[in-house]
């Protein structure tokens, strides 16, 4: 192997997993259950995920009074026509086993007075079929049984790169304090999670950078549906707030909150049959609207009937305490803030993708369930059954050789975050219009610098090579030269902003070709869907690094909700 990347570390196994959230943790354990050798990156640390912050449950069919047609149903209405339904079928249709895996591993849920597990319900739902743990830390939850699981993950490592050849991935470029490493694998998943921080606020811990985006478009994968982002109703608000933002709940709303604006009326009333528990989109335009009505930046959400508040919601509670505002007795602040990505690169129901051996799951994946608007609690739901069922398709790869037999060099666009963050907050929001995503992409690429990512090592080469694997395994790893936290953390620096840079681009691009307004991508010029337009928009890098448009048919009901 001859390498123009100088490479400290390196490694062979069957599946490289990228991140450690509840997708990739889940991947990573049913391969290892047949028999894969795995390895899992992570960038951060064990719970740098938005698992970790995941707050009102996962969305599995009920025993009693409720059937996989209604939570299809349900996830149809929100997805406003571009949900496929046979993956909306066959991914709700898996949750309950899903669930049972997690909970032999040790995952404890909440239980009602009746001693069954509890069940809430959230906007979109027509029956309480959440279940949730530790009140409103689910994902914490979810993030500790996985993290107990004793899987292989090297932390803090970040990859850069997935090598590709005539017959599909070959491997991983990635970087870590002991400097650049290589791993040869024939099956890469990513499970890279969202890109919340293209936007200035986000309910998204900092690492969700669009980093698999970015990936998958760089390896000729197709990217689909990444206009729909779904911005969350009810985030708390404090003045000048940016970055990560606590999350209020849904489910404080299934509990009977209702939100009002800065007059004390109701935002909800007459805007849709279920009030204050519509569709997500729905909730968040009203919000926008009233807003702008009012000339404020927040509405209220007024949670005081709740009995039990504190219990119920201890986390939502001690972010409410911090802030200083108490939820028993006070109006709480909220506005919409940028949540989760409904659409990511193009999968099947088990994870493939077009590049062979490239495979994704959970929130960077677009596999169809959630078509231009994802139902509550419907992302765990898919992280635990997509990522289960990658984890076992990677096993389809073993014969594959990954041969690497260079490393060349690559460069990267990438532009300064603060002007993608502030191009997109101001032009790529709740609602959109032609003229202001033109702008910010014209922003956006007038801002671009083209690099190397392993510039940032300062040109180091590295003495010796050793393997992550004796770290995952607990046996200390050689400090090599090039190496240190230096560069770990100004390559990644690189690498998030080119992944910004490029997811933002590829966004801005399908929202601008999206003509009309559906789901969660609403255009100011154009108010409703258009049955000419009822169909997903693919991505693609070309050649010479422009992004590329094409249209992905949709097998859908006809649904149009709006
Ligand atoms: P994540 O959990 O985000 O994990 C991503 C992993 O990828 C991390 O380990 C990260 O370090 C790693 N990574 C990223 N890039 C790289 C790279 N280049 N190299 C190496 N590692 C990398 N959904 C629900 O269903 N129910 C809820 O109640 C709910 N509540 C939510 C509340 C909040 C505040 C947020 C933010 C989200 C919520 N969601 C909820 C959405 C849901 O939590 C996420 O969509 C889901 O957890 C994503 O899981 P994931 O495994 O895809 O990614
Ligand atoms: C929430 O608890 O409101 C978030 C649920 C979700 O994003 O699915």
């Amino acid at each position: 192997m001859t390498a123009t990347v100088p490479v400290s570390w390196e490694a062979e196994v069957d599946l490289v997993v990228i991140g450690g959230g509840v997708a990739g943790l889940t991947a990573a354990r049913t391969a290892s259950l047949r028999g894969l050798r795995v390895l899992i990156l992570s960038k951060g640390g064990p719970t740098d995920t938005s698992t970790q912050y995941a707050q009102g449950g996962i969305a599995v069919v009920a025993p009693q009074g409720d059937s996989v047609d209604s939570h299809v149903h349900d996830t149809v209405e929100a997805g406003a026509g571009l949900c496929e339904i046979d993956a909306v079928r066959s991914i709700v249709a898996g949750g309950q086993a899903a669930v049972a895996a997690l909970t032999d591993l040790g995952a404890v849920f909440d239980l009602g007075r009746d001693g069954q597990i509890s069940r809430t319900r959230e906007g979109g739902h027509s029956t309480r079929r959440i279940i949730h743990a530790g009140g409103d830390a689910t994902g914490a939850e979810v993030q500790r049984a996985l993290n107990a699981a004793g899987l292989p993950v090297l932390f803090g490592a970040a990859a850069l790169r997935v090598m590709t050849g005539p017959d599909g991935v070959r491997g991983v470029v990635a970087v870590s304090d002991n400097g650049f490493g290589v791993v040869r694998t024939p099956a890469v998943l990513l499970a890279t999670g969202g890109l919340g921080q293209l936007y200035a606020s986000s309910t998204n811990p900092p690492g969700a950078t669009g980093d698999g985006v970015a990936l998958a478009l760089w390896a000729g994968a197709a990217v689909a549906d990444l206009e729909f982002v779904q911005f969350h109703p009810t985030v708390l608000y404090t003045p000048g707030g940016v970055g990560r933002r606590p999350l209020i709940s849904e489910a404080v709303r299934g509990e009977g909150a209702i939100l009002v604006d800065t007059e004390g009326d109701s935002v909800m009333a007459g805007v849709h049959p279920r009030g204050d528990l519509a569709p997500r989109d729905v909730v968040s335009r009203a919000i926008a609207e009233r807003m702008r009505a009012t000339g404020t930046d927040h509405v209220f959400l007024d949670a005081r009937r709740i009995d039990g508040f504190a219990q119920r919601f201890p986390t939502i509670t001690a972010s409410c305490l911090s802030a200083g505002i108490d939820p028993v007795a006070q109006l709480i602040p909220v506005a919409p803030g940028a949540h989760y990505q409904c659409g990511g690169v193009l999968t099947d129901t088990h994870g493939r993708t077009g590049v062979p051996g490239l495979y994704a799951a959970g929130e960077v994946a677009r596999t169809g369930l959630h078509g231009a608007n994802r139902l509550a609690s419907n992302s765990l739901l898919e992280g635990l059954v997509v990522g289960g069922r990658a984890g076992v398709a990677a096993a389809e790869r073993l014969d594959v050789r990954a041969r690497i037999e260079e490393i060349p060099s690559w460069a990267v666009e990438f532009a300064d975050r603060a002007v993608v963050q502030q191009a997109m907050t101001e032009h790529a929001s709740v609602v959109r219009d032609g003229a202001g995503l033109g702008g910010a992409l014209a922003r956006i690429e007038a801002a671009r610098s083209v690099a190397s990512p392993l510039d940032t090592a300062g040109g180091a080469a590295a003495r010796s090579v050793s393997s992550p694997l004796d770290a995952v395994s607990g046996a200390a790893q050689s400090d090599q030269t090039g190496s240190g936290p230096g560069i770990f953390s100004a390559t990644l620096r690189r690498i998030e902003d080119a992944a910004l840079t490029l997811t933002a681009r590829a966004l801005l691009v399908a929202a601008a070709d999206r003509a009309e307004s559906r789901g969660c991508h609403t255009r100011s010029e154009y108010p409703g869907p258009t049955e000419d337009r009822r169909h997903s928009t693919a991505v693609r890098l070309g050649a010479d690094g422009t992004v590329e448009l094409s249209t992905v048919d949709v097998v859908a009901v006809p649904v149009c909700a709006r």
